[in-house]
């Protein structure tokens, strides 16, 4: 059984429920942590790492790009994120493909997203915005997420990825 981390960045919550999902599904030598309580050398303590993030602005948080871009080469990891926009579109993948170049040096073994539910906050200012309006009327449907069947496929993400990992 590999020693795995499950680490993440979550402002309102979302990715911070896939993320438990993930971890309360490995079983033996395993730890959660955001990423903002990880020391950049503990990752060298772990075979395999879950990283998670919010899309923000079509990007990835500033916190984690120095995590992702600093992993050891061939360190197995696995990406997830959470996002408002429609699913399969365009705008919910640019943050993941970015990660994938940041962390092109570690064996990346897959990766898990899923629609969150965007605060209200956010909206309100979003809505009232030109440009950001039509966005903010599609995010609307994300409210429900991340829902049952959402953390039900991130647990058999969690052990997809594990089977990977053993076989690699
Ligand atoms: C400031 C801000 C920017 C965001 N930008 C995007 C975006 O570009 N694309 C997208 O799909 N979702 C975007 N979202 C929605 C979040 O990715 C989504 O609500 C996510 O689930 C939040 O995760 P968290 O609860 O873990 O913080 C944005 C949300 C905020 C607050």
């Amino acid at each position: 059984m590999p020693r795995t981390l499950v680490t993440y960045f979550s402002n309102t919550g979302n990715t911070k429920k896939i993320a438990d999902a993930i971890y309360m599904t490995l079983a033996g030598n395993k730890a959660i942590k955001p990423v903002n309580e990880l020391q950049e050398q503990e990752i060298e303590e772990y075979s395999l790492i879950f990283i998670g993030f919010p899309v923000y602005s079509h990007s990835i948080p500033f916190p984690l790009e120095g995590i992702l871009r600093n992993i050891p080469p061939n360190k197995k990891i696995a990406l997830f994120s959470t996002y408002g926009s429609l699913t399969g579109s365009r705008l919910s993948r640019q943050a993941l493909e970015y990660a994938f170049v940041l962390a092109s040096k570690a064996k990346i073994l897959g990766s898990f997203s899923c629609r969150g539910k965007v605060s209200p906050q956010a909206l309100e200012v979003l809505e009232k915005s030109p440009e950001h309006k039509v966005w903010a009327e599609m995010a609307v449907s994300a409210s429900t997420h991340p829902d049952r069947n959402d953390l039900e496929d991130a647990r058999s993400f969690a052990r997809w990825i594990l089977t990977l990992a053993a076989q690699n």
